[in-house]
């Protein structure tokens, strides 16, 4: 047996600006997906979501991911099973985070020797298949873990701060985001365009402050992100209270993570609990966790 965990993302800064080739810090949290595969006669799929062979309906990353790494021949099988702490469509990198730990367990399972690189090029082309577009974000903070300056790839310090995630349990989709934040900007270029660079500026500053975890400093720019995600129209009331919330708990800074308009936000904080309580008080899922430093093992 062959068993691979990779981890789910946040983004501390820049989602949405990043489509625009703006900066965004992405963090890899300790909320994993595993995978463990057996060779065996036939292909078999086995999740929360069910028990399947091949099937682009109920799971379509793996099997993707198991038709791009299985040799060819008879009698050729595998037994794929996942266990994931990561909510489906909230913004935390589910896909990826399977898609990933299924391509390495397969790349060990079959011996085809590829690199990390390799496997997370191969886990953006399987999401670009499935999601018709993919930024390469997420499978790469997924396979190299983190904390990492999206445009040139950088590996920042680690802060070890805890993140509260806040689910709202709103369906976001963030196809719909970025085509609504694509026309309001064609729309009204002279006023959204400054604020997708301000976004970028905030991830740029925000930088040296990870670097020297600055927690204050971060806080103070997610809460700006937060206000500019808000004006570009993909906050929710529900995330903007469950933001306050952890907020009014006394966490450094809190905000949307992800295309917003529902899905999850996050705060950093050194008193979880409490700030956890007050977003689940505002009615919001909480989850702590902290970043996680290994990528894909
Ligand atoms: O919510 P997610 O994890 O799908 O993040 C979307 C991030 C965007 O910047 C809005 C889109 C993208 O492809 O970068």
């Amino acid at each position: 047996m062959t068993e691979a965990t990779a981890s789910g993302k946040v983004y501390l800064f820049g989602e949405h600006a990043v489509v625009y080739g703006q900066e965004a810090i992405c963090a890899a949290i300790e909320l994993t997906t595993t995978v463990r595969t057996r060779q065996s006669d036939t292909i078999s799929i086995s999740s929360g979501l069910g028990n399947t062979g091949i099937d682009y309906c109920v799971h379509p990353y793996v099997s993707a991911a198991i038709e791009t790494m299985m040799p060819e021949g008879e009698g050729c099988g595998i037994e794929v099973n996942i266990e994931s702490e990561l909510p489906v469509g909230s913004g935390l990198g589910s896909s990826a985070a399977v898609t990933i730990a299924t391509l390495f367990a397969l790349n060990k399972e079959f011996d085809k020797g590829l690199t990390k690189a390799d496997i997370a090029k191969v886990g953006a082309d399987i999401e670009k298949k499935i999601q018709g577009s993919a930024s390469l974000t997420d499978t790469y903070v997924s396979t190299f873990g983190g904390v990492i300056a999206i445009s040139k790839k950088q590996q920042l310090h680690v802060p070890d701060c805890a993140i509260v995630i806040g689910n709202t349990h709103e369906f976001s989709s963030t196809r719909k985001l970025v085509a609504d934040v694509a026309a309001l900007k064609n729309t009204h270029s002279e006023i959204i365009n400054p604020i997708i660079e301000d976004i970028g500026d905030i991830a740029r500053k925000g930088i040296g402050f990870v670097q020297k975890s600055d927690y204050n400093a971060i806080g103070q720019l997610m809460n700006v992100n937060h206000g500019l995600l808000d004006a570009i129209g993909v906050g929710t009331c529900k995330l903007s209270e469950l933001v306050y919330a952890a907020r009014n708990a006394g966490a450094y800074g809190a905000k949307i993570t992800g295309a917003g308009g529902g899905g999850c936000m996050i705060a950093i904080c050194d008193n979880p609990d409490d700030v956890a309580e007050s977003i689940t008080n505002a009615g919001g899922e909480a989850t702590i966790t902290h970043i996680r430093k290994t990528g894909v093992e």
